[in-house]
């Protein structure tokens, strides 16, 4: 195992039998060791440096059904919201107030958020503040969508691949494809996106040779973000018997994608930090160097309800910032406030 993380480091690489072994039964001494060697890559390629992201989450309605998502389309019980420019405006303000020099803009797949708006929205935030980076995260759309928002600024994009495994993901996504989802992710790499993919852990269904794939495709595919959390079930879903993932094998996965990608943007998510009171903490001492605080308006904040147990949900921007600073802090590591544009193409 010890030879395995060598090579890792030393190659950023590994075979799916080595990647099969560092996540399976690892004693805690092995698990360690893992975490530690990420934790030093992670030193010498990105520093002690942590992103901060602000998150707006403009809107909550949804026509995909995914099975495993609070705001599917299905769901009768969830409270339905969507901001106007105006209040995506006052976040953005606040955002900059508070030190963000990026916005993180993600909804379901709403389709009151037509092309058009959403290039009014990008030009209007880099108006307003024309230093900032500009994330969209507003799922699968055709190409020439995604090049008009490019062209609009926005800087990147997140859509993650959710699982490498196209029977799982057909499974959990009725009515979508694996294959479009891949070609999404192509065309927003094609257009000059810096682009985020990732996955969830800990899915029904899903096993440690999913995760294995998980990290070939995402070592394959060089994207500059990599967004993974655990799965967390959510009461009004067909999944909400399912069991949650873990915080350790989200970290396992965290360690690794550093050894793999040095230079990878990492967030530790918010599910990360639900799953776990230390969750956040765990994921940058595992290799993260990410965090996205939630900089949506209080009165929606509790109806953004993908899973159940959600922290921050009754939060202020500004109490987010500061508690989301002291434990970077407590964990060894420091705010940057940058942009932080990725660059390992
Ligand atoms: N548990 C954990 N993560 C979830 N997501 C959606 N629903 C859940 C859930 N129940 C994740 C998906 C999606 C991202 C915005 O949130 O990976 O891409
Ligand atoms: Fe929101 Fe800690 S980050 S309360």
């Amino acid at each position: 195992m010890e030879e395995i993380v060598e090579r890792l480091v030393l190659a950023q690489e590994a075979r799916r039998e080595e990647l099969l072994l560092l996540l399976g039964d690892l004693s805690p001494e092995e698990a360690e060791h893992l975490r530690v060697a990420a934790d030093r890559v992670r030193k010498s390629c990105v520093g002690d440096k942590v992103y901060l992201r602000g998150l707006i989450e403009f809107s909550n309605i949804c026509v995909q059904d995914c099975l495993y998502c609070g705001i599917r389309r299905s769901n009768q019980e969830a409270d339905r919201y969507r901001l106007d420019l105006e209040d995506i405006l006052s976040c953005v303000d606040e955002g900059k107030r508070l030190g963000y020099r990026t916005y993180v803009l993600q909804g379901g797949e709403d389709p009151y958020y037509t092309d058009e708006r959403i290039v009014e929205m990008v030009r209007a935030i880099k108006e307003r503040d024309p230093e900032c980076a500009v994330t969209l995260s507003v799922g699968e759309k055709e190409r020439e969508s995604y090049e008009r928002y490019y062209q609009a600024g926005a800087d990147r994009y997140l859509l993650r691949h959710e699982t490498h495994s196209r029977e799982l993901y057909e499974q959990l996504h009725p009515g979508m494809s694996y294959e479009n989802r891949l070609r999404c992710l192509q065309d927003l790499k094609e257009i000059g996106f810096q682009v985020g993919a990732g996955f969830m852990v800990g899915l029904p269904g899903q096993t440690v040779a999913d995760h294995v794939e998980d990290l070939l495709f995402l070592k394959e595919l060089q994207p500059h973000m990599v967004g993974i959390g655990p799965f967390m079930p959510q009461q009004d879903t067909p999944l909400k018997d399912a069991p949650a993932g873990t915080a350790e094998m989200t970290c396992r996965l965290l360690s690794i994608l550093r050894l793999l990608l040095p230079k990878v943007l990492l967030p530790a998510t918010t599910a990360l930090g639900s799953i776990d009171p230390k969750g956040r903490e765990q994921g940058l001492q595992a290799g993260a160097n990410v965090v996205m605080p939630n900089l949506s308006p209080t009165r929606v904040r509790d109806k953004y309800l993908l899973y159940d147990g959600k922290i921050c949900t009754g939060d202020e921007a500004a109490h987010c910032r500061a508690c989301i600073e002291r434990r970077i802090n407590s964990a060894g590591y420091v705010v940057d406030m940058g942009r932080g544009d990725g660059d390992i193409l």
